[in-house]
């Protein structure tokens, strides 16, 4: 039997992508496509097309087997009723239906009985889709103003409100992930072996010439104790990094030439590896101790005088 208007080619794939659709719509997969995030579902995607596939096979054989218990004469019937031009008639209907025209030949049922030098009018309906949709407006308007005026239920500032706090959350989520977003702000230790070694690399190409590969100092100050001209702990030395020294003293502001994070990450490999290393060859301490000001205060334990000690000097 030839299957002259079978629609499967159609049919498969329209469902296969309305189930894919909705598998992504509901299932939550942050800003990538569930396809990828879950790779599970690509195999369940793979399942829903062989199960269509089959479906269309089993239907078109129960077909073909229903077909061969026709009489002769039925199966001339149903050839030709399938082998009709297949026409979408439910929406050409709806389509004439919401138009409200009158065929040509009907407009004589419709023509006002005037006549102005052979101009004449026709007494139209209102298209129906027109007519439908002031109706709708209406009813939106109605629920509208209940809602809005009446009950109060939420104004414009509110809204604004909540759309800027949701914002707000959603920067905060993506600067705790973007690194290259860091600032004197919101810059932190970096303890990863990843960002302290890319930042060994840093020093040794940049900084090296005046602080020395051990950070002992020369041109500039000593990193390794815990004198800080300019204030230590990761945020001022990565603010010292990227807008430089005090003027005139060599150290530049390294914010043109080196990423923010970038800074970051030979911040924390001075502050987590150079700094308390003893120097080969070490400057003078210069400025003044640092203290980190959020550091917790822990209780001095009374000092314990211990005669037996020898003090060495
Ligand atoms: C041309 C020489 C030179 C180079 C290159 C240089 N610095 Fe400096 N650096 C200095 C000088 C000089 C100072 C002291 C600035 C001051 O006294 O205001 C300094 C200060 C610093 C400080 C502050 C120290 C303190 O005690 O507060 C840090 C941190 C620092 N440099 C890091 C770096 C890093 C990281 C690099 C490489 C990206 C670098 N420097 C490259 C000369 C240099």
């Amino acid at each position: 039997m030839k299957n002259t208007s079978s629609l499967w080619w159609i049919r498969v794939p329209v469902i296969f992508f309305l189930i894919f659709g909705t598998m992504e719509y509901f299932i939550d997969s942050g800003d990538q496509p569930a396809i990828i995030a879950y790779p599970i579902t690509q195999f369940f995607m793979l399942m829903v097309l062989i199960l269509l596939i089959a479906i269309e096979l089993i239907l078109s054989s129960i077909e073909t087997v229903m077909f061969q218990t026709l009489s002769e004469e039925a199966k001339e019937r149903y050839l030709s009723s399938k082998s009709k031009k297949w026409e979408w008639t439910w929406g050409k209907r709806t389509y004439q239906k919401m138009l409200g025209s009158k065929p040509i030949e009907a407009e004589g049922e419709i023509v006002l009985d005037h006549n102005y030098d052979g101009i004449r009018e026709l007494d139209n309906k209102l298209p129906p889709w027109w007519v439908y949709m002031f109706y709708a407006s209406i009813v939106f308007a109605i629920i509208y103003m209940l809602r809005f005026h009446v009950f109060n239920d939420y104004d414009q500032a509110l809204e604004y409100e909540q759309e800027v706090a949701a914002a707000q959350l959603e920067i905060e989520d993506y600067k705790k992930t973007a690194k290259g977003l860091v600032d004197v702000n919101t810059v932190e230790l970096l303890v990863d072996t990843s960002d302290i070694t890319a930042g060994e690399k840093i020093f040794q190409s940049n900084c090296v010439a005046c602080h020395m590969a051990d950070g002992g100092g020369g041109i500039g100050p000593n990193l390794t104790d815990d004198y800080w001209i300019l204030g230590g702990g990761i945020k001022n030395v990565f603010h010292t990094i990227s807008e430089g020294g005090r003027d005139g003293k060599g150290m530049i502001a390294w914010k043109q030439t080196l990423k923010p994070v970038e800074m970051a990450q030979v911040a924390s490999y001075i502050l987590t590896v150079i700094n308390g290393k003893t120097a080969a060859n070490p400057k003078a301490a210069e400025g003044d101790i640092w203290v980190d000001p959020n550091a917790p205060v822990n209780e001095i334990p009374e000092q314990v005088s211990d005669t037996t000690s020898v003090v060495m000097n």
